[in-house]
């Protein structure tokens, strides 16, 4: 079996690569920085340099490939995604596993980008699961400079909960709908275990690190300042104040048992995923 990976030099797709090594596979990476891959899989990998800018770059890469798992991100995503499927069934890939979002359910935020470009990889005829996840744990890192240096995290949700998920927990879905292909055609929702506010894993976070750490609301107009300071003015900045937005007002508490229906085993807890990171908060 042969998978090609991309966004293997990302969060989601280098556990994924991690995985598909250790259940015995030499995974095969898209990358557009093939150092920064050399220096995370050494030679345990096969790399095929490309751009997902560049679709030329798509064919050579898909060349005896049987499996994809799919990372694309940022406007326009849904373009590369409808490249990578119609390459991939031109190539004869068994087998399309897309990172999504479970924002496609609500059209928040970056789900109606998702949306798309999950109807370019149906329409393109190529078997695909789409992996469907909440917010990232690994999006409280944003929070890490003002917790340790303030021992504060400043937010626009107010009170509105959302259950972050832990990233193994989105890689092992991905790797086991790649290796054992029960779930072609499905949409696999998965959320952590629990909608918690952000006040709520704020505390959690002093908690791992043994000091207090307040919760501070902002305003939109004000979350959406610091946003542009790093991501710039745009769609993407846009789309993160909308997602913030949406957990004040409710609209993305869901939780779900997805991963214990993949998986057989229930999501790893945000208190767990503070003890691995504390070191980042303080
Ligand atoms: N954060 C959340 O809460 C959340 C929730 C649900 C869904 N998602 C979705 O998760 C995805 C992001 O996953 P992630 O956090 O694993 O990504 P990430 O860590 O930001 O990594 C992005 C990966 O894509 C690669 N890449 C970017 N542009 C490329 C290009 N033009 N050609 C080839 N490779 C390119 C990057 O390569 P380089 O190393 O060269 O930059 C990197 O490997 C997005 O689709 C996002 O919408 C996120």
């Amino acid at each position: 079996m042969r998978t090609l990976v991309f966004g293997a030099t990302g969060n989601i797709g280098a556990r994924v690569t991690e995985r598909l090594i250790v259940r015995g596979q030499r995974p095969v990476v898209f990358v557009r920085d093939t150092k920064k891959a050399k220096a995370l899989f050494g030679s345990r990998v096969d790399l095929r340099p490309g751009d997902l800018e560049q679709p030329v770059s798509l064919a050579p890469a898909l060349d005896g490939i049987d499996e994809v798992f799919l990372v694309t991100d940022r406007p326009g995503l849904e373009e590369k995604d409808r490249a990578v499927a119609l390459a991939a069934k031109a190539a004869g890939v068994r087998h399309v596993v897309k990172l999504s979002t479970l924002d496609v359910h609500s059209g928040i935020g970056t789900g109606p980008w998702h949306a798309r470009g999950e109807a370019a990889v149906r329409d393109s005829g190529v078997a695909f699961t789409f992996v469907q996840p909440a917010g990232f744990m690994l999006n409280a890192f944003g929070w890490a400079q003002s917790i340790r240096e303030r021992g504060v995290l400043r937010s626009s949700t107010g009170e509105g909960k959302i259950a972050f998920i832990h990233p193994d927990d989105i890689a092992d879905v991905a790797v086991e709908a790649l290796i054992n292909r029960d779930h072609d055609g499905e949409s696999l929702v998965i959320t952590g275990p629990r909608a918690l506010t952000y006040g709520e894993m704020a505390e959690t976070i002093g908690r791992a690190i043994g000091k207090r750490v307040r919760f501070e609301a902002l305003s939109d107009q004000q979350a959406s300042a610091g946003v542009v300071r790093w991501a710039g003015k745009g769609p993407y900045a846009d789309a993160l104040v909308d997602i913030w937005r949406a957990v004040r007002e409710g609209r993305l508490d869901t939780v779900t048992d997805g991963v214990q229906q993949v998986l057989g085993r229930r999501p790893i807890t945000f208190d767990q995923w503070a003890e691995e990171n504390a070191d980042a908060f303080q």
